[in-house]
């Protein structure tokens, strides 16, 4: 498999593992987040030598920035990964944080997204792969605009999904959707799991391999894929009740 891949959010977590599963395909790998030492940490764990672009990618300026370095590169996957979380009450939580949240988790996914479809459109090939969450299929209280993010992210890719299929075109379009996963994810929303989670090396493996054969809703572990099902028929009402108890009880272990 030698391909070109864009990996957002390559300095921990999900996609640091991502590269190691790609770079193990031997695959050419441009990898991007804003913490140099972590990048070139991982730069030389790789066998192959990454290009490594250090930035901020939040918002659209962000996102065509990083577009306007790597336009050229003939990328042939996308991995669209970088975002956070924020928890606490909505009322309560801080308006700016949030902003920058949904700077990076809608409108950089959504800037990338279309700029990379496009040319993978008019080449006649491509994959991108869009990271959603779990909290996609739910209302999330005590994360609700994390949950209403990532329902976007999902939502987005699977409409775009569902052109490309009319289209008849070759490229694919996946939103990845993990419940919880090992990463610094919590470290930085300042909360501790409720529930067990997946390592990222699990989901980086399963993600890549449902990539590849082009599967538009990519749900790592068993658990996650009767949750997800169950989700659409169970009423709102319920679910929410459920993931109100799941992110009060995470509050609960808030160390900060
Ligand atoms: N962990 C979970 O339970 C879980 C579950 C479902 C979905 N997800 C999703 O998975 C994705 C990856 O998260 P993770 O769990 O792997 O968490 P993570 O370990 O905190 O990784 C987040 C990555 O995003 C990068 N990033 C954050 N803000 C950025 C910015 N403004 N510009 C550029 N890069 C930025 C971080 O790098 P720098 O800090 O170096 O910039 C880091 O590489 C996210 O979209 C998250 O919502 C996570």
């Amino acid at each position: 498999m030698a391909k070109k891949v864009l990996i957002t959010g390559a300095s921990s977590g999900i996609g640091r593992d991502i590269a190691r599963v790609f770079d193990s395909y031997g695959c050419e790998l441009i990898i991007t987040a804003r913490r140099e030492d972590r990048l070139a940490e991982l730069s030389h764990e790789l066998k192959g030598n990454p290009r490594v672009i250090v930035g901020d990618i939040s918002g659209s300026d962000g996102a065509k920035e990083l577009y306007e370095m790597t336009k050229d590169e003939n990328i042939d996957i996308l991995v669209n990964n970088a975002g956070f979380g924020v928890w606490g009450d909505f009322s309560s939580t801080d308006l700016d944080r949030e902003l920058d949240m949904i700077r990076l988790n809608i409108e950089t996914m959504h800037t990338l997204f279309k700029l990379f479809l496009r040319d993978f459109k008019a080449r006649g090939s491509g994959k991108i792969l869009n990271t959603a969450s779990m909290a996609g299929f739910a209302p999330g209280p005590y994360m609700a605009a994390y949950y209403a993010s990532k329902a976007y992210v999902l939502r987005l890719t699977q409409s775009a999904a569902g052109e490309l299929k009319e289209a008849g075109s070759p490229v694919t379009v996946s939103a990845l959707c993990p419940g919880p996963v090992e990463t610094e994810f919590n470290t930085v929303a300042g909360v501790h799991f409720a529930t067990p989670s997946l390592s990222s090396e699990y989901v980086a493996k399963y993600a890549v391999t449902q990539l590849v054969k082009g599967k538009t809703v990519i749900i790592p572990g068993t658990m996650m894929k009767v949750l997800a099902a169950a989700s659409k028929v169970l009423p709102d009402s319920f679910t929410a009740e459920v993931t109100s108890n799941i992110q009060r009880r995470k509050g609960n272990k808030k160390e900060r």
